[in-house]
């Protein structure tokens, strides 16, 4: 998606918040352009204050003045702005490109509402294209990875899981010191199953599958901007 795209739905995103409110922040190039709309927003007189979903954002944020407060501060959010990876009719949702999904689903799940922002190739009839990240304690790698292909595998998923590496080709360290594992399934036909089945792994710490939190999207494409709402 373009620059100019992203800070369009940046843009139409800042027409959700409202003066008082406590937002979740999301990660990511399109949450980017939101909070750079919202840093001119607060600028201008706007009063939030906002929990960031990685220190990538919170560095953003500080960077533009807008005031933040944690979850240990402020546990009950109004509203989180997010990215996605991939978003299927039903708004289900994969993320986790960005690596993370973890503080992503925890402020996401304390917020009463999930906004996402994204363009429309991040539309899919069904989950699982894009490779599902996977967040997994350090310890015993190689058993958690056989866990979760049996898991997968019970809900007639099946695909190659890969150790995240990072752009030093280091295994990629998530801000909460996890390792992520991108699962290639190809089709995710039961979201909430497979859902259901990742997190009983023991070693799994999360993952990119985020069911029932978003109400809307804001979609941009080449005939502009449209809101889309849960089939
Ligand atoms: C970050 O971990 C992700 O969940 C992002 O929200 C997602 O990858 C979307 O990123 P872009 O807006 O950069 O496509």
């Amino acid at each position: 998606m373009s620059q100019e795209l992203k800070a369009e739905v940046g843009k139409a995103a800042l027409d959700y918040v409202r003066d008082g409110m406590k937002l979740g922040i999301g990660t990511g190039s399109t949450a980017d352009a939101f909070i750079r709309e919202l840093g001119a927003a607060v600028a201008g007189g706007l009063k939030v204050i906002g929990v960031p979903t990685s220190i990538r954002t919170a560095e953003l944020c500080k960077n533009l003045n807008i005031p933040l407060t944690t979850l240990e501060e402020t546990p009950h959010l109004d509203l989180t702005i997010d990215g996605a990876d991939e978003i299927d009719p039903q708004l289900n949702l994969i993320k986790g490109g960005g690596g993370a999904l973890l503080r992503e689903k925890i402020v996401a799940s304390a917020s009463d509402d999930m906004l996402v922002i994204a363009d429309d190739s991040k539309l899919v009839d069904t989950l699982g294209a894009f490779d599902l990240p996977v967040e997994v304690n350090l310890f015993g790698v190689a058993a958690t990875i056989s866990a979760i292909e049996k898991a997968a595998a019970s809900c007639d998923v099946n695909g190659t899981l890969n150790v995240r590496k990072g752009t030093d080709n280091e295994r990629y360290i998530t801000d909460g010191g996890h390792l992520i594992i991108d699962a290639s399934f190809g089709r995710i036909a039961d979201p909430i199953a497979l859902a259901t089945a990742l997190v009983a792994v023991p070693g799994v710490v999360e993952h990119g599958l985020f069911t029932g939190l978003a109400s809307r999207a804001i979609v941009a494409g080449s005939d502009g901007i449209r809101i889309v709402t849960a089939k």
